[in-house]
């Protein structure tokens, strides 16, 4: 059987590149729901419609578990999932709570680049509500590095202006973690690395992930033998077409490289 991996583009691959490297002999299921992407810019209920069509698209393709991989969609509807299906599915989530108990005790800032959605829901806002005493923690959406990422563009010409911007009001002194809370931004580490100070620590969950996934099947004795194959959907068609998969490629031989 196959593992399933979601998300709204191709933020889900960066998961996928730890899952890889974990469990290699495993057949996978990639699904990008590219045409409805951006999920972060949409509203909570669109976003549950549209990840319940899609998990309902997977969960016919003969898979043993299933990663959301995708902190938007797991923040507005990882529960009602695991509710209706059985299989294990894994979620992502921006890595907080680390993040907060280390800068306590630093006394430097943590700051959330994640969606906007992300940001303004429940899930996000109870666990920093919980945990923040010192308030400590910054949110920014950065909806336009999953712009670029779902165009493919990598060029620090064309991707650096934009995140200088959206960064110049922050005190980037301050901060000792960044949070990558969007599995679209990790293709940004090498540019993001440029504009931090060289103390700042960036996170995100996509290795955590992983390592559940990972756990989970050896837990229930379902890790496989099978020769690591992928295979990839776009909205529910198969991806056949040798450019979009070599540009996919790509993407894994830059995440190799960060
Ligand atoms: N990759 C997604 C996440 O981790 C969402 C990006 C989007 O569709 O806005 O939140």
């Amino acid at each position: 059987m196959k593992i399933g991996f979601f998300d709204s583009g191709i933020g889900g691959i960066t998961v996928l590149y730890h899952a890889l490297r974990l469990l290699p002999k495993e057949n996978y299921v990639y699904y990008a729901d590219t045409l409805h992407v951006p999920y972060g810019e949409k509203s909570k209920n669109d976003v549950k419609k549209y990840v319940f069509e899609a998990v309902e698209f997977i969960s016919q393709q003969n898979i043993k578990a299933l990663v959301i991989a995708c902190n938007t969609a797991t923040s507005v509807v990882a529960k009602e999932l695991r509710d209706k299906y059985s299989f294990p599915i894994i979620g992502i989530e921006p890595a907080v709570k680390p993040a907060i108990i280390k800068e306590q005790e630093r006394g430097t800032r943590v700051l959330v680049l994640a969606t906007n959605l992300t940001l303004k829901e429940d899930k996000f806002n109870k666990l920093v509500t919980r945990l923040d005493n010192e308030h400590i923690v910054d949110g920014l959406a950065l909806p336009g590095l999953v712009g670029f990422a779902e165009k493919f563009e990598f060029n620090e010409n064309v991707v650096l202006p934009y995140l200088k911007s959206q960064l110049t009001s922050y005190k980037l002194d301050q901060y000792g973690t960044v949070v990558l809370g969007c599995t679209h931004f990790p293709f940004y580490k090498d540019m993001l690395k440029k504009l931090l100070p060289k103390t700042v620590d960036i996170i995100d969950g996509g290795i955590g992930t992983a390592e559940n996934l990972k756990r989970i099947l050896e837990k229930t004795n379902q890790v496989n033998d099978g020769i690591g194959e992928i295979e990839y959907y776009i909205s529910g068609t198969k991806v056949k077409n040798e450019q979009t998969l070599n540009q996919y490629a790509k993407l894994f031989e830059r995440l190799s490289k960060l």
